[in-house]
């Protein structure tokens, strides 16, 4: 077996140590050293460098599974995106000191073996100086491809569209604004607090930018948006979704992208949409998606992404913070907007 001595047979993973109720708090995970089980044909061992921190994941902390997203099991260690070097090898197709993109984050070291899903498959990734290993998990990962399918193949961006788009200084929303800046439309964003909106405008070149913080969404759509919106790209669901289909042109479109401000609410306290007969009024498309189902477009979205990132066209911010003891209280600030751009884990 190939590997870079020393293998470690123990390793430190982050648990879940209780189902959050409402606002997930860092005491409900736990740091736990484990045994690192013994490679077979076809695994690989990564000695992961960095890892990523998503809003979704508060969606797995529910109990039940939907259909896209198993529930986290309580004791059992967290997963998401992760970049890291395989360290031993028991696959032809992974060589010891490779990059290796996975799924199995929030631990130090993972076992990890190709499967049949192209989405979730560890694969070896490209690493080089424009490309560090972790714009994997970002302009070039999964945040990149989200924002770059939901802005150009789910709402179809149109000559001439007004584009709003929501917690517009995270991770997709910063590349959102960039992207449909870039293709020349007036951007119109939205965040949670004044240096947000000033990044927004001063750095990212939006048109136009607020606090949903200062007042009234709706009044101040009106404000920045006197003609209305053609293109919703919508991560926050919730309000902020009934004062863009107030605000919509008619024929607008909506990306439904994400819904952060109901992911910790169950029940009958999740914020209701009000608004959606002026879908009906307004002949409104509102169509949801998901980053996996644009999975085949790999190569065409990272190619436009790179040679952007390259040209200096676009920015991409990172929260970064440091080992996996600090990986909770960076998952849990995403609620209250601690994180610009993409939050990640360095190990
Ligand atoms: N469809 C897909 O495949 C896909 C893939 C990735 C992400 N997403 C979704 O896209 C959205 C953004 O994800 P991301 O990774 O880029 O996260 P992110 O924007 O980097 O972080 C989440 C941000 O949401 C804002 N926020 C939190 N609670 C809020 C609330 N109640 N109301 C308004 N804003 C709130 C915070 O910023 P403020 O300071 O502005 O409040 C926070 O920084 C999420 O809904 C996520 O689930 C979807």
């Amino acid at each position: 077996m190939p590997h870079l001595s020393p293998v470690p047979t123990m390793s430190r993973v982050v648990t879940l140590a209780r189902r959050p109720s409402g606002v997930p708090q860092p005491t409900d995970f736990s740091v736990e050293e484990v045994e690192l089980p013994r490679l077979r044909e076809g695994d690989v061992l990564v000695s992961n460098e960095w890892f990523s921190v998503d809003p979704s994941m508060r969606i797995r902390l529910h109990g039940g599974d939907s259909a896209y997203f198993a529930s986290f099991a309580v004791g059992a260690p967290l997963e998401g995106w992760a970049v890291g070097r395989t360290v031993a090898s028991e696959h032809p197709n992974f060589q010891v000191g490779d990059y290796v993109f996975h799924s199995a984050g929030w631990r130090e070291h993972a076992v990890v073996a190709p499967t049949a899903d192209a989405w979730t498959s560890p694969r070896v990734v490209d690493v080089s100086r424009s490309r560090p290993p972790q714009t994997y998990l970002g302009a070039l990962g999964p945040s990149g491809l989200t924002s770059w399918a939901g802005l150009l193949h789910v709402a179809e961006l149109r000559e001439g569209d007004v584009v709003y788009v929501s917690a517009g200084a995270g991770a997709v929303g910063t590349l959102a604004v960039q992207i449909a800046r870039l293709r020349g439309h007036r951007v119109i964003a939205s965040a949670g607090s004044a240096d947000k909106v000033r990044f927004l405008t001063d750095v990212l070149g939006a048109d136009a930018a607020f606090s949903y913080r200062d007042g009234d969404l709706s009044d101040q759509l009106a404000t920045h948006a006197p003609g209305g919106i053609d293109v919703y790209f919508d991560n926050v669901g919730g309000d902020h979704l009934d004062a863009a289909l107030a605000h919509l042109n008619p024929g607008g479109r909506v990306a439904l992208c994400g819904s952060i401000s109901s992911y910790n609410e169950t029940g009958a306290s999740q914020p209701a949409v009000r608004n959606l007969f002026r879908a009906v009024e307004k002949g409104l498309t509102l169509r949801g998606f998901l980053a996996r189902m644009f999975a085949d477009r790999r190569e065409e979205f990272q190619r436009d992404l790179h040679s952007w990132l390259e040209s200096g066209s676009i920015r991409f911010p990172e929260t970064i913070v440091r080992g996996l003891d600090a990986a909770p209280a960076a998952f849990t600030g995403l609620f209250s907007g601690q994180n610009l751009g993409k939050t990640l884990v360095q190990l």
